[in-house]
C-alpha cells in the first residue's frame, strides 16, 4: 500500500483555516447606513467612526436628514425608530409619533354644513400636530446611546449653519409648495429664492433652524418643549391661526412600544405597531399568503393573490385601525392566522373580488405625503429602521417664526370625517378620528426580516403605499433577494378603494396585464416611479453587509469597515 498517495499535507488547511477565521473576525466588523440624502448618510457614518453605536448614529441622520431633507421630514415633525438592541436580543420601538394638539376637535377640519374645508389640514400651522422628534432623539441617545446628544448634533447643526446644497429633487419638491411656501415669510425666506423653488446647487442656510438644534444640544427635549423656543413656537402657531398651547408642548411624550412580529414559512418579521398601521397590515399580508402556495405560482398569478390580499387587508386597516391609546384595536386577532384564513376564503384564484362586495369601510386614500426612511447597522451588531415624516411635501410649509421648525401637516392623517357616508356612501372611520392628545394613524413601516442565514433592515417614504413596498421587498428578501433587488423590484399597490391595481410604468408585462384585466383587475400605470427604499442586508454566513439605496432618488448607502 503506497501510504505517501494518502499524505495529506496539513499546512494549506491550516493556512485556509486562519484566512476564514480571520476574514470572518474582519468582516464582523463591518457597519452601514442607507439614508435617502449622502449628507446624513455621512453623518451617521462619521458618529459610528468617532466609536457611537447605531442609535447614536440614528439621532445624527435624523437630526441631518432634518436639515438636508426639509421636505421629507423634520425636527417639526414625527416618526417611529425600530431597534434592536443585540446584547439583550430585545426589539422595541420607539414612538415619536406626533400628537393633536389638547384643543384638537373632531370636525375641526369641516365647515358648517359638515364638509371637509379644503386645504385646512394640509397646509398652515391649524394642519400641525405636536412634533415628536425632538423628544425621540433624546430619548434614544439618553437611553440606547454611547455619545452625548450634543456629539450626535453636531453635523446638523454645521449643515443648517453654513447652508447645504439643493438638487433637482429638492426643485421639485419646492414647485409642488411654492405657493403654500410664500404664504409664511420664514418658510418662504429660507426655503425658496425670491419665491420661487430654488434650482439644483442653491445654498440653504438655516440659522434659526441651527439655534433651535444647539438648544436640543445643550438641554436635550426641554430646549425644544420649554423655555424660549417653546414661546416662539407656540405664539407664532397662535398668531397664524393654529391652537398649540404651552402645555402642548410640555406634556409631550415618546412611548416605547412592542413591535408587531410574525411569521412567514420561517421567516422572521418585527415592524411598527400601532398608531401605524405598517406592522400590523403586513403580517395580515403575509400570513393571507402563506396559505396560498404563493411561490410556486406563476408571475400574474401572484400578482393577482398580492392584490387580493392587499385589498382585503386594507379594507380592515380602515376599519380597525388607530391609536391603541385611544380606542381598543384588534391587533392580536388580525395578526392571527385564523384571521388571515378567514379573510382569505373567499378569494378566487382566477377572479377579483370587487371590493364593493367586501363588507363596507371608508377607505384610506393615498395623498402626495412625503417622507423619509433609513436604516443602520453597527459593528456590534445593533439595527435601527426608521421611518419619519412631516407628511406633505414640506409638511404645513409653516416656519414658526425665529425658530427655523418648519411644522408637519401630520393632523391630516387623521379620518376628517369620521362617521359621515363618504362618496362611495360608505361609513367613516371612528378608531382614527380626531381627539385631543391622540396620535393619528400612520402607515410608516420600519421592518427587520430574518431568515437562517440573514436579516435585512428595511423601510420607504410613500403615503398609503409603504406598506405593500415594505410587503413586496419582504417577499424578495424570503426569496433570496440582495438589498440591490429589494429595492430595485417594480412596485404595484392596490388598497381596497380605489379599485384598482396602480403598478410603477412597465412593472406589469403583456400577460400579466392581460391575465390581470381577463380577471377584473382595474390596472392602471402610473406616470411615475414612486418609493425611496434603504435596505441592510446583513450576511450571517460571511459576516457582510450589503446595502441598497434606491435608486429612483439621490440617497446614499455606505458600508464601512473597523479592522482593529
Ligand atoms: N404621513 C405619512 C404616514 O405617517 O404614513
Amino acid at each position: 500500500m503506497n501510504t505517501s498517495s494518502k499524505f495529506i499535507n496539513p499546512y494549506p488547511f491550516a493556512i485556509l483555516l486562519l484566512t476564514l477565521l480571520f476574514s470572518s473576525l474582519v468582516a464582523a466588523q463591518q457597519a452601514a447606513v442607507a439614508s435617502a440624502h449622502p449628507l446624513a448618510t455621512d453623518a451617521g457614518l462619521e458618529i459610528l467612526q468617532q466609536g457611537g453605536n447605531a442609535f447614536d448614529a440614528a439621532v445624527a441622520v435624523t437630526a441631518t436628514l432634518a436639515v438636508v431633507e426639509p421636505y421629507s421630514s423634520g425636527i417639526g415633525g414625527g416618526g417611529f425608530w425600530l431597534l434592536h438592541i443585540k446584547n439583550k436580543n430585545r426589539d422595541v420601538m420607539i414612538d415619536g409619533r406626533e400628537v393633536a394638539p389638547l384643543a384638537a376637535t373632531r370636525n375641526m377640519y369641516l365647515d358648517k354644513n359638515g364638509e371637509v374645508i379644503p386645504g385646512a389640514s394640509i397646509n398652515g400651522p391649524l394642519s400641525a400636530g405636536i412634533p415628536g422628534v425632538p423628544a425621540a432623539i433624546d430619548h434614544i441617545a439618553t437611553h440606547y446611546g454611547r455619545l452625548p446628544l450634543s456629539r450626535s448634533l453636531d453635523a446638523a447643526i454645521k449643515h443648517a449653519r453654513e447652508g447645504f446644497k439643493t438638487n433637482a429633487h429638492y426643485q421639485r419638491m419646492a414647485s409642488i409648495r411654492e405657493k403654500h411656501l410664500n404664504a409664511t415669510p420664514d418658510a418662504a425666506e429660507i426655503f425658496l429664492n425670491d419665491g420661487k423653488a430654488p434650482k439644483p446647487g442653491t445654498l440653504i442656510v438655516q440659522t434659526d433652524l441651527a439655534n433651535t438644534l444647539s438648544a436640543i444640544a445643550a438641554r436635550g427635549a426641554d430646549g425644544f418643549y420649554q423655555g424660549e423656543i417653546a414661546t416662539r413656537l407656540v405664539s407664532s402657531v397662535r398668531q397664524h391661526g393654529g391652537i398649540w398651547s404651552k402645555l402642548d408642548l410640555s406634556s409631550y411624550r415618546v412611548v416605547e412600544r412592542e413591535p408587531i412580529r410574525g411569521s412567514y414559512k420561517g421567516m422572521q418579521v418585527v415592524s411598527a405597531a400601532p398608531p401605524s398601521s405598517g406592522g400590523v397590515a403586513i403580517m395580515e399580508m403575509l400570513n393571507i399568503l402563506s396559505g396560498l402556495d404563493y411561490e410556486k405560482r406563476t408571475s400574474a398569478d401572484r400578482k393577482h393573490l398580492m392584490a387580493e390580499a392587499m385589498r382585503r387587508t386594507y379594507r380592515d386597516r380602515a376599519e380597525y385601525l388607530g391609536d391603541t391609546d385611544f380606542v381598543n384595536v384588534p391587533v392580536d386577532r388580525l395578526v392571527s392566522i385564523q384571521h388571515a384564513n378567514a379573510v382569505a376564503s373567499d378569494i378566487s384564484p382566477d377572479q377579483a373580488t370587487p371590493s364593493e362586495q367586501l363588507k363596507a369601510v371608508a377607505a384610506a386614500v393615498n395623498k402626495a405625503t412625503d417622507t423619509t426612511h433609513f436604516s443602520i447597522i453597527d459593528k456590534d451588531g445593533n439595527r435601527v429602521a426608521a421611518t419619519l415624516s412631516i407628511n406633505f411635501p414640506f409638511g404645513s410649509c409653516f416656519v414658526a417664526e425665529g425658530t427655523g421648525v418648519l411644522l408637519n401637516d401630520e393632523m391630516d392623517d387623521f379620518s376628517a370625517k369620521p362617521g359621515v357616508p363618504n362618496i362611495y356612501g360608505l361609513i367613516g372611520n371612528h378608531a382614527n378620528a380626531i381627539e385631543p392628545g391622540k396620535r393619528m394613524l400612520s402607515s410608516m413601516s420600519p421592518t427587520f426580516v430574518e431568515t437562517k442565514d440573514r436579516y435585512a433592515v428595511l423601510g420607504t417614504p410613500g403615503g398609503s403605499r409603504i406598506i405593500t413596498m415594505v410587503m413586496l421587498a419582504a417577499m424578495e428578501f424570503y426569496q433570496g433577494g440582495s438589498a440591490t433587488s429589494m429595492v430595485d423590484l417594480g412596485r404595484y399597490h392596490h388598497q381596497y378603494l380605489p379599485d384598482k391595481i396602480v403598478y410603477e410604468p412597465g412593472v406589469l408585462n403583456d400577460d400579466d396585464m392581460q391575465i390581470l384585466f381577463e380577471r377584473g383587475h382595474e390596472l392602471e400605470e402610473l406616470d411615475d416611479t414612486y418609493g425611496n427604499m434603504q435596505v441592510l442586508v446583513y450576511d450571517k454566513r460571511n459576516n457582510r453587509i450589503d446595502a441598497a439605496s434606491d435608486k429612483r432618488r439621490n440617497g446614499s448607502a455606505r458600508v464601512i469597515e473597523f479592522t482593529d
